[in-house]
């Protein structure tokens, strides 16, 4: 090495003694502040590897001297979390839905959570601002099939309706008029035109007029004579605009000739009794509670 030692007689710095086509490598020093950044970074990261978990072993790790994890730090997280909702929850568990409706702290819980299980659990079927879709209802005007007081809400939510999960699931059929031969085509379309008269659409006052008579004897008994639905029986209104199965005249026909059974689920087996509570608080907050 020392005889290719060699001062370049320009900048007066010594060569490295390489040389390509009469050019020579100047053997510069690397700057100060670089060295001092690379020793402090080795420095750092020594340090790094013994306080905090650094080094993959075979089936482990070293953990460093605080045994530091993020894991644990989110599972220690989700305990305050719980501990701070345990005692609401314990509350919610054992307050009565008008006592949970009534107390502002307990009902914005409430609200929250049933708000999130809805999300989850019904919107699906339910449309996620709770709008329906054909079959499935609205939850939030004040047409209900089966009630909206907030004890009803809750039985329909924990049990359902015509399902084989639940005894106590909600029950009665409408009478598939065709198709049990109950009625003929010509009387399913008079009554149709009763039920468009009823509802305020625009109908065939011949056809409604002997629809009405039908109706009286076949419909009157669930839909009542005014038409106004019964909630016992999970008929729906039939005087007013709002339909569950559409209210045009051939939407309605078919469901007179057909009827329709809609199902749906009961919770009661599926969430627990604080998710049903908070479930029927929020639906009863949508806007149709009674
Ligand atoms: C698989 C589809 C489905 C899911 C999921 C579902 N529902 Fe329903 N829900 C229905 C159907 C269909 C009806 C109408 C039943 C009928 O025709 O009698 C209904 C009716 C209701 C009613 C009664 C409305 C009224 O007018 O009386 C409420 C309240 C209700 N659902 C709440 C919920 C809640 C809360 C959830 C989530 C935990 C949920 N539903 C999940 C299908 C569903
Ligand atoms: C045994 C009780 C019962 C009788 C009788 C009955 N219905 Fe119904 N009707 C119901 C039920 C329950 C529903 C809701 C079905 C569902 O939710 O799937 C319904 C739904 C309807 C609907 C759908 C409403 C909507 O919002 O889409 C119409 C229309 C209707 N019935 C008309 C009639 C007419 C007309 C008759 C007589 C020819 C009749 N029903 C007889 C129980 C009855």
């Amino acid at each position: 090495m020392v005889e290719h030692k060699e001062i370049d007689d320009v900048s007066g710095v010594e060569t490295t003694g390489h040389e390509w086509d009469g050019i020579k490598e100047l053997n510069s020093p690397m700057p100060r502040w670089w060295l001092g950044i690379l020793y402090a970074s080795i420095v750092w990261s020594i340090g790094y590897w013994i306080v905090y978990p650094a080094i993959p072993l075979v089936d482990s790790y070293t953990t460093g001297l605080f045994g530091y994890s993020s894991r644990a730090e989110v599972a220690s997280e989700m305990d305050s979390v719980r501990e701070a909702q345990a005692g609401h929850i314990a509350e919610l568990r054992s307050a009565s839905l008008e006592q949970i409706r009534t107390n502002p702290d307990l009902l914005e819980f409430a609200l929250a959570g049933g708000r999130s299980a809805f999300n989850v659990n019904c919107s699906q079927c339910h449309g996620s601002g709770a709008q329906g879709f054909s079959g499935y209802p609205n939850l939030n005007d004040d047409e209900w099939l089966w009630g909206g007081t907030l004890d009803e809400i809750q039985y329909t939510i924990a049990h359902g309706a015509r399902n084989e999960m639940d005894d106590d699931a909600h029950l009665s059929d409408m009478p598939a008029f065709l198709t049990d031969e109950i009625l003929s085509r010509e009387e399913i379309a008079d009554t149709t035109q009763y039920v468009l008269q009823l509802s305020g659409g625009e109908y065939d006052a011949g056809a409604a007029l002997q629809g009405a008579a039908i109706y009286d004897e076949q419909c009157a008994a669930c839909h009542a004579e005014d038409g106004a639905g019964d909630n016992e029986l999970g008929a729906p209104a039939l005087n007013n605009a709002i339909w569950l199965y559409g209210g045009s005249a051939k939407a309605i026909a078919e469901t007179i000739s057909n009827s329709r059974s809609g199902v749906m689920p009961a919770w009661g087996g599926i969430l627990d009794d604080v998710t049903v509570k908070q479930l029927a608080i929020y639906v009863h907050s949508l806007g149709g509670g009674q």
